[in-house]
């Protein structure tokens, strides 16, 4: 019975190497190869199984037994190499017969990426600022109610407040709505005289043709003595004429800002029509390109500079706003598709 048993288990073993060694001959390349080896003697193949089969045989056959197997085994491993030698050496051949280079093509060049619009305007604003004296500064997109609206003479209830429509985190902490909390950190930080210009990253709840959640500013401010609104004009008529070309019509509309006192929006003749009226300016014949002012007594106050010694100004434009009019783009959301075909272009 026993005698008969181990004979069964060797005849199996017997037509499993054959019928491995067998699919490991078909196998037509790697892929297959490691399929076929697998089915036998992988962790749930038919081979395993018959290992397992031992511990039923009666203690004094199982060497012979086991000895079949590991015979066995080496036979599949060793013709598995074999066969692993084989088709890699068919492989190399094939690829080598059917691909040819032809050394004759000219080279693909590499694709050389350039600056984002956005950048490239605020890039020439701050030059153009630096030219004048200006420094640079920037402060966290993710800012304390305090700078980003408290300290600039927008407490709570302020109804101003309800221009900005913001991403609150907590009660305290808001995503910058503006980059007008930069004026406040670096008063802090800094005495009189000050000089800044501050480019940076702003957010707000609004999406449409002409607002995106997340924009872009530039704020500008200059504390010192004796500064004036006639200062405020000059520097910003000086930019202007850098910026948008020397001749460009430029007029300051009476505004309000909390923060500044007086406060007015500036307005360049319509880039597109020149004045005249069109469709761009609803024709009025002019753009609104930012917001200024003399800064407020009460920012003053909330930085300890002394209102009664110190006067300046602060200014505050939109990136995209400025580069859609310089670059004649009529759609606020091209900046921010990552198009190469419209970001190619600058
Ligand atoms: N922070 C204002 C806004 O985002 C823009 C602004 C207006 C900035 C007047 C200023 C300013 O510095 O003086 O609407």
């Amino acid at each position: 019975m026993n005698e008969k048993n181990i004979d069964a288990l060797l005849s199996s073993l017997e037509q499993l190497a054959a019928a491995t060694l067998a699919a490991l001959a078909a196998a037509k390349n790697q892929h297959e190869l490691q399929l076929a080896f697998a089915a036998f003697l992988g962790k749930g193949g038919d081979f395993t199984a018959l290992v397992k089969l031992t511990g039923t045989l009666p203690v004094d056959e199982r060497p012979r037994f086991g000895a079949a197997i590991n015979v066995a085994k080496t036979r599949c491993e060793e013709f598995r190499a074999q066969r692993q030698s084989e088709l890699n050496t068919a492989e190399i051949s094939h690829k080598l017969a059917s691909e040819r280079i032809d050394v004759t093509l000219p080279g693909r060049r590499g694709f050389i990426g350039s600056k984002h619009p956005i950048t490239l305007v605020s890039e020439e604003i701050c030059e153009i600022f630096t030219s004048l004296g200006f420094g640079i500064a920037e402060g966290p997109e993710i800012e304390k109610d305090f700078y980003n609206f408290e300290a600039l003479n927008m407490p709570k209830d302020h109804p101003a407040r309800d221009m900005q429509d913001t991403f609150y985190i907590s009660d305290e902490v808001v995503l910058r709505t503006h980059t007008s909390p930069v004026q406040i950190r670096t008063m802090l930080k800094e005495k009189p005289p000050v000089r800044i210009i501050a480019p940076g990253t702003v957010y707000r709840r609004d999406s449409d043709i002409t607002h995106s959640p997340m924009f872009h500013q530039i704020e500008g401010f200059l504390v010192d003595q004796h500064v004036t609104f006639g200062d405020l004009k000059g520097i910003l008529h000086s930019f202007i004429a850098q910026f948008f070309g020397k001749g460009v019509n430029v007029r300051f509309r009476p505004s309000f800002f909390p923060f500044t006192e007086p406060s007015a929006e500036v307005d360049i003749a319509c880039v597109i029509c020149g004045g005249k009226g069109c469709r761009v300016c609803k024709n009025s014949g002019w753009l609104e390109i930012l917001g200024s002012g003399m800064i407020d007594p009460e920012v003053f106050k909330s930085v300890n500079y002394d209102p009664e010694v110190y006067s300046g100004f602060a200014f505050g434009m939109g990136l995209e706003r400025v580069a859609m009019l310089k670059y004649g783009v009529s759609d606020l959301r091209l900046f921010f598709e990552n198009d190469q075909r419209f970001l190619r272009q600058f």
